[in-house]
């Protein structure tokens, strides 16, 4: 509630602000602290002589940066099968995963840019211009720019963000989706010690490639349920969750060193000695706020097989579905032993695609449960066994229908995806929910009944990624949330809209997790919860504390020290209170 008041006011407070910059800048040099960035129309902003002598330093791969669907009529049309692939829309740089991201709803009228009308395309929040980086080289070019312009800097590597942080509003790309090396060592010396087998990628390498990579050459790297998500992008900034989590830690908690290009233009490498400080706030301390990650070097471990049983649970009710999922609280710890991770899904909207967080086909309105439990390097039986209690309890209850399948299968190909459907207008919130709220299995039940009926809820994404070696992880020094030592699981729950949704719609999709679902939610979380910054809400009213616990001050005192002009701001990130929603102007 309070973040929507905030927001507004931001919105209300920006005209007037950069008008009186405006007029201000004439007396000052351009270089010092302006309160606003240069925009098109700006006395600073660049000058097509600038912008090409800019294309020449990076060998021609200068582009104007066009939202999708322009792209696409540019090209001639784009498919049905295009405009959701992830993989189709990473290639082009104005494309963001989740299309809300593209418009631009707050500006009157809205500048939009939708497969319906793509003749009357508006720019919406895609950036002008952008850098397609091959090189570090490329990146400095491009972060030098920016800062000598002083202009809004955007960083992509596969605009699968779902706050919206890889795309602004006028802003200057810098994508990092062609960097696509990596290299496997069996010894890799960083500070001066050997930390063993690892694996060095690239900034643009898909967790797909990262694992089809890893298959082959024996090994698993810690990584996520996704096709096209960037292990050194946005995922290992925000902590970078697994199925493997409870048996292997975080992505951050498995990652050994970064190159980084920062806002001053130099490329440092942050490892547990050089820029140790970096070190620790890049990994955990929020996607998008240090610099551009040209590279980073996670630990690899011996490939291993995994038991997974891929359950579906349906319900007569949702009040059914209630007392399914208490069930399923009830039983939740039983999977420890073997260290289990596992993603359960709560519908009453249809068939759900697990993977890809998104519903196919008409709503059906049968509340529907889909539990992939996932059992590193167990077999079968053992999995079975594990699972038994869990199911005879369920035949308690009568009338539910249980459909599984459980199968033995290497690791990296099972977490192996050729592809992500997205493409849909999508916000969400979540929380961390502390292993102790599973302690009261009926509470849990019921609270996701709330959230279906009273929330206005159609999907309560759950997952459990945390404990075990999350927990035993605590030790680790780096910007991780603690929530996520003391979490069970990771909830979210998603919030969609259509394109014809009026703008009235869209602020009560943009807004309904803070002013209905949290304060149902909260009844589980506590009030004081955390949650994991890469899945979540952008308007999180105490983002600071929500997002990063008791780890902003030294944040922000890193933040500073690496990036005093706030060249990388992001929403929802360390030193974004300084900045309007937009990014473009100083509050403070
Ligand atoms: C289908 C799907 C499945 C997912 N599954 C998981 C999962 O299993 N576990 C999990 O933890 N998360 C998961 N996520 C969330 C994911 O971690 C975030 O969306 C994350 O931000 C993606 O990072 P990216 O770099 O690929 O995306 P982008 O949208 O390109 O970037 C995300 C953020 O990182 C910044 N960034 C990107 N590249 C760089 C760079 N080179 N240097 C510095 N900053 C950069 C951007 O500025 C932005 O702030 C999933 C998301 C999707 C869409
Ligand atoms: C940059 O240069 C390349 C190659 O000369 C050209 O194709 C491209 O259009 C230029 N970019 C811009 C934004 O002008
Ligand atoms: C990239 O490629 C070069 C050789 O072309 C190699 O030396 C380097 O180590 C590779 N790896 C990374 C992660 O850059
Ligand atoms: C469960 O399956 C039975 C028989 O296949 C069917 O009659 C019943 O309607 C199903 N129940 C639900 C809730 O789908
Ligand atoms: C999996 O189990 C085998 C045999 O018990 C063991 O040698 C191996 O180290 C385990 N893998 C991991 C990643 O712990
Ligand atoms: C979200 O948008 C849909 C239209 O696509 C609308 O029916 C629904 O009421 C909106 N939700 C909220 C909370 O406003």
């Amino acid at each position: 509630m309070l973040s929507k008041t905030t927001t507004l006011l931001y919105i209300l407070l920006i005209p007037g602000l950069c008008s009186a910059v405006a007029s201000d800048s004439v007396f000052r040099p351009p270089l010092q602290q302006a309160r606003c960035r240069n925009v098109p129309g700006s006395l600073g902003f660049p000058t097509n002589d600038d912008f090409s002598i800019l294309n020449k330093t990076v060998s021609g791969r200068l582009v104007k940066v066009v939202p999708f669907v322009e792209y696409c009529t540019s090209i001639g049309g784009c498919t049905f099968e295009q405009f959701t692939s992830s993989l189709y829309r990473d290639g082009v740089p104005g494309a963001m995963n989740q299309v809300n991201w593209e418009q631009d709803f707050s500006s009157n009228p809205p500048s939009l840019c939708q497969p319906q009308s793509p003749s009357s395309c508006g720019q919406g929040d895609v950036p002008l211009f952008g850098i397609l980086a091959n090189t570090v080289a490329d990146i400095q070019a491009g972060v030098n720019f920016a800062r000598i312009h002083n202009l809004r800097l955007a960083i992509k590597s596969s605009g699968h963000d779902y706050l919206g942080r890889s795309t602004a509003k006028n802003s200057f790309l810098i994508s990092t989706h062609n960097m696509q090396n990596y290299t496997f060592v069996d010894d890799f010396v960083s500070g001066g010690k050997n930390l063993g087998p690892a694996v060095t990628v690239q900034s643009g390498v898909a967790l797909s490639t990262m694992y089809a990579a890893a298959k082959a050459q024996g090994r698993f790297v810690v990584g996520g349920t996704a096709s096209t998500v960037a292990a050194a992008g946005g995922y290992v900034q925000g902590a970078g969750h697994s199925s493997m989590s409870p048996f292997l830690g975080l992505a951050a908690d498995n990652c050994l060193e970064l190159n980084v290009v920062v806002a001053d233009g130099q490329l440092v490498r942050a490892n547990a000695v050089e820029n140790s400080d970096l070190f620790w706030a890049m990994r955990g301390g929020g996607a998008g706020s240090w610099g551009v990650i040209v590279s980073a070097t996670f630990r690899t471990f011996p490939t291993f097989n995994a038991a997974v049983s891929l359950m579906t649970l349906i319900a007569r009710t949702v009040d059914q579905m209630a007392e399914v999922a208490a069930v399923h609280a009830k039983h939740i710890f039983d999977w420890d032993v073997l260290h289990a991770g596992q993603y359960f899904y709560l519908s009453t909207s249809g068939l759900f695609d697990t993977v890809n967080f998104i519903t196919h086909g008409p709503g059906s309105n049968i509340p529907t449960m889909i539990i992939y439990t996932y059992f590193p390097n167990a077999t079968v039986d053992q999995a079975n066994t594990a699972l038994q209690p869990f199911r005879d309890d369920l035949l308690q209850i009568t009338g539910v229908n249980r459909t599984e399948n459980v199968i033995l299968t290497e690791i990296n190909e099972i977490l192996y995806a050729s592809d992500d459907i997205v493409g849909s207008n999508m916000v969400m919130g979540s929380r961390l929910i502390p292993a102790s709220a599973y302690r009261d299995p009926a509470l849990v039940g019921k609270v996701y009944s709330q959230l279906l009926k009273q929330g206005g809820v159609q999907n309560i994404l759950l997952n459990l990624v945390a404990g075990g070696k999350v927990s035993e992880n605590a030790d680790i020094s780096n910007a991780v949330h603690p929530a996520w030592r003391t979490a069970k699981t990771h909830l979210i729950i998603a919030n969609n809209w259509a394109d014809s949704a009026s703008i009235d719609q869209v602020r009560g999709n943009q807004t309904i997790f803070g002013r209905q679902q949290l304060p149902i939610l909260e009844q589980i979380s506590g009030q004081a919860a955390g949650a994991y910054s890469n899945e979540a809400d952008s308007l999180e009213a105490n983002f600071q504390t929500t997002f990063f616990g008791p780890n902003y001050p030294k944040l922000s005192a890193i933040k500073a020290k690496y990036d005093p002009t706030d060249l990388f701001i992001v929403k929802a990130g360390v030193g974004s209170e300084r900045w309007d929603a937009y990014g473009i102007c100083r509050m403070q």
